[in-house]
Formats: structure tokens, sequence, C-alpha cells
């Protein structure tokens, strides 16, 4: 977690003005670990939004922007030590792509919220805006910043519970079980705004995600079927996968927003010839192992038991919880150590546009196969 000196790195934001959701959960991560200043924002549509938001956090007035470009202009014509050095972006879907494209083109690294594009298309775009402008682009697929799950993977990569078989992944949440007079909602329903698909595209792909990082395996079929329960809605709140994957195993994927009653029930379990894991989101701290010939095993944050990737995660001794806030922080601090190290394209211990490209290539198919009678789609 070491940045190398004592210099804050600079980072602006995108998005995240007053009444907005993730903006302020990615400044508290941001600031956790006394590494990162956020010196300047387009944090909203609304410039009075923008400097209320920028008021609050103590921004410097000229710092604070009418709008993503007039930031990136501004920004980029500051001398270097001043500037900011990577925006996160925490805006709605559909302005990821014009924002991203528009700060790697200025000279600054980009940290985006999932999923990355609105469209698989512009996914690729940015893939290639990335290698033309070596710039470095992450994604926060929050779930991957858990120790735990870092455990996970280890445990699968060392074969541990042999070769795998079997991956059940699931996240439910209740919130959207009836209509919401909130604009969180009213983007997440819209197809111009939030993409082809609303519950999948919001947290199936996490689900899609966290299985595809813990098997260190490609989902590279799926067959699907999508609903969208609320009257009139247009976009799926509701749908489940079969799975089938490129090291021969399959699994089952189910994503759901009107789970009357789930908060953010994201879970995995994950079965090999040898042994099974399970790992849940609400309960973040724990890593259930089961072998064929032994008792279960627990697995717990801060322990000495740990691999060097998921000891190097933790913050507080065993026992202290862990959360999403320390989760999200991992990928923050790993990005800026990414920029103190001068790497490209992709910052060790974050994802990158190659997930970010998977993720819009599982939308799609699972949009098709559901479109389709629930044929067997290819990602
Ligand atoms: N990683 C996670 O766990 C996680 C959790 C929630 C949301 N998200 C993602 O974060 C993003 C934002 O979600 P949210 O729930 O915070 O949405 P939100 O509606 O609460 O906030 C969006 C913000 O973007 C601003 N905005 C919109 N267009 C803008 C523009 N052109 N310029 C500047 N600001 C603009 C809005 O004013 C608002 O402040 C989405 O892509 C979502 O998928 C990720």
């Amino acid at each position: 977690m070491a940045l190398g000196d004592n210099k804050k790195v600079r980072m602006g934001m995108v998005g995240g003005g007053q009444g907005a959701f993730i903006g302020e959960v990615h400044r508290l991560a941001a600031a956790l670990d006394g590494k990162i200043d956020l010196v300047c924002g387009a944090f909203s549509r609304d410039m009075e939004n923008t400097k209320a938001t920028g008021a609050l956090l103590n921004i410097d007035d000229n710092r604070l922007y009418a709008s993503f470009d007039e930031m990136m202009t501004a920004e980029a014509a500051m001398p270097a030590e001043e500037r900011m050095e990577f925006v996160a972006i925490v805006t709605p879907n559909h302005m990821h792509f014009p924002v991203a494209a528009a700060a790697l083109k200025a000279g600054f690294a980009v940290l985006c919220d999932k999923p990355a594009t609105l469209t698989l298309a512009e996914a690729e775009e940015l893939e290639v805006i990335i290698d033309e402008t070596h710039g470095l682009f992450g994604l926060t697929h929050t779930y991957l910043g858990y120790p735990m799950v870092s455990q996970a993977r280890d445990m699968v990569a060392k074969g541990e519970i042999g070769a795998v078989r079997k991956v059940y992944v699931e996240y439910h949440q209740g919130w959207l079980a009836g209509e919401q007079d909130n604009k969180q909602a009213a983007w997440r329903t819209n197809p111009k705004t939030s993409g082809i698909s609303g519950c999948m595209g919001d947290i199936g792909t996490h689900a899609h995600n966290l299985a595809e990082y813990i098997t260190d395996s490609l989902v590279v079929e799926l067959a699907s079927e999508l609903t969208a329960f609320v009257a009139g809605r247009q976009l799926d709140d509701d749908g489940a996968a079969l799975l089938r994957f490129d090291n021969g195993s399959t699994g089952v994927l189910s994503a759901s927003q009107v789970c009357v009653g789930e908060e953010n029930g994201l879970s995995i379990r994950v079965y090999g010839d040898k042994g099974g894991m399970q790992w849940r989101q609400q309960e973040p701290n724990s890593l259930r192992v089961t072998r064929i010939d032994a008792p279960e095993q627990l697995y717990r944050a801060g322990t000495d038991h740990l691999t060097d990737a998921a000891s190097r995660r933790c913050r507080t001794p065993a026992g202290h919880p862990e959360g999403y806030l320390e989760a999200f922080a991992n990928l923050y601090i790993d990005f800026a150590a990414a920029i103190k190290a001068g790497e490209k394209k992709k910052a060790t211990g974050v994802p990158g546009i190659k997930e970010g490209v998977r993720g819009m290539a599982f939308i799609e198919a699972i949009v098709d196969s559901s479109n389709n009678n629930s044929r067997w789609t290819k990602i």
C-alpha cells in the first residue's frame, strides 16, 4: 500500500453532486488512507449544485467547473505539479464514455465506476483510446477490493479446492420491487441512461466480474431469462443465467432488484473436485472453505493465515470489522500507487478496461439470450 513518497495524488471528480449516491462513497474511500487530494470537480450538470458540493468539500472556487469538457481543458492548462492527475467518473452510465474519452485524450488517468460504458461498442472504442493515449484506466468493481475475495482467488489458483466444477453467484436487492421516486431509480430504469439492461447492467455485472475474478476463468457462453416485473418498466429488474466457463466448469448467476427485503446480497460459492468455498458480501470478513476429507474451515480477515494479497488489503485487527468503504479504498490506494509508479493502461490490483469490455459483452449476451427464448449465446 506504500505510495513511495508523501506527495498526495491529485484527483478530480465528474458526477457525485449533492443528492447523488456513489460519489460520496468514492470521496470517503479516496480519503481513507490520506494519500489522495480531491482538487477539482464538475459534480453536476447544474453549476449551483457543483458550487454547493465544492463549498462543502473546501475545493477552490476556480476549480469548480460547469462541464467536464471545461474541466479537462482548464486542468490540462495548469502547471503539471498542480493539475489533477486522475478523474473519478461517478455519473450515470451514459456519461462514462464521453468523460473517460475526454480525460484520456487530455492526458489524465481515469478511475470509472461500472459498467464501463453504455454499450459494448463504446467499451471497445475506449480500449482503443487507452492504447493510443497510453493512458491509465481503472474500473471500480468494488467487491474485488475485499481481502477475503483476494484470499478466495489465491486459494483457487493454488488448487486448494481442486479443479473448479461449479460456480453459483447471486446478487439480490429489493429496492426496486415497486415504483421508486428517486433519481437513482429513474436513470437505472431508462435505456438511454442505463443501457440495454437494468438489473444485469447494474448488479449482474458485479456478480459476473466476481465469478471470473475468483476463478480466474472466463464465461464463454450463457443461457438466460430476464424479466421486468414492475409494470411499465422498460428494463429487466430480475434475471438468471446458466453459465459455461472456458475451463469446463459451469455455473448459475442470479441477479434481482425485486427480492423484497434483500439489501446487497452478493454471494458466491465455488466448488472444485477437492473442496469448495463460500463468500458473502454482507459478512465480508469470513471465507468458508470445505474439503472432501476435512472439517470446514473459516478463514478470517486480519488473521495470520491469509495470503499476501489478502493481508495487504486488511487494515484492522481480526474481529474489528472492515467493509465496503475499505474495499473501495483498496482500489483507490492501488490506483494512486499505479499513478506514482507511472503504470500504463492497467493499474496493478484494480480492474481495467479488459474487465470493462467483458462486463459490457456479458450484458449484451445476457440480453440477447433472453430475447431469443434463452438460447445459448456466446460472449
Ligand atoms: N461500484 C459500485 O458498487 C457502485 C454502486 C452504485 C453505483 N455505481 C455506479 O456509479 C454511477 C453513478 O451511480 P449513482 O447511483 O451515484 O447515480 P446518482 O444519480 O446518484 O449520481 C449521478 C451524479 O452524476 C451527475 N451527473 C450526471 N450527468 C453529469 C454530467 N454530464 N456532468 C457532471 N455530473 C453529471 C448527477 O448530477 C449526479 O450528481 C453509475 O454508473 C452506477 O452504475 C457503482
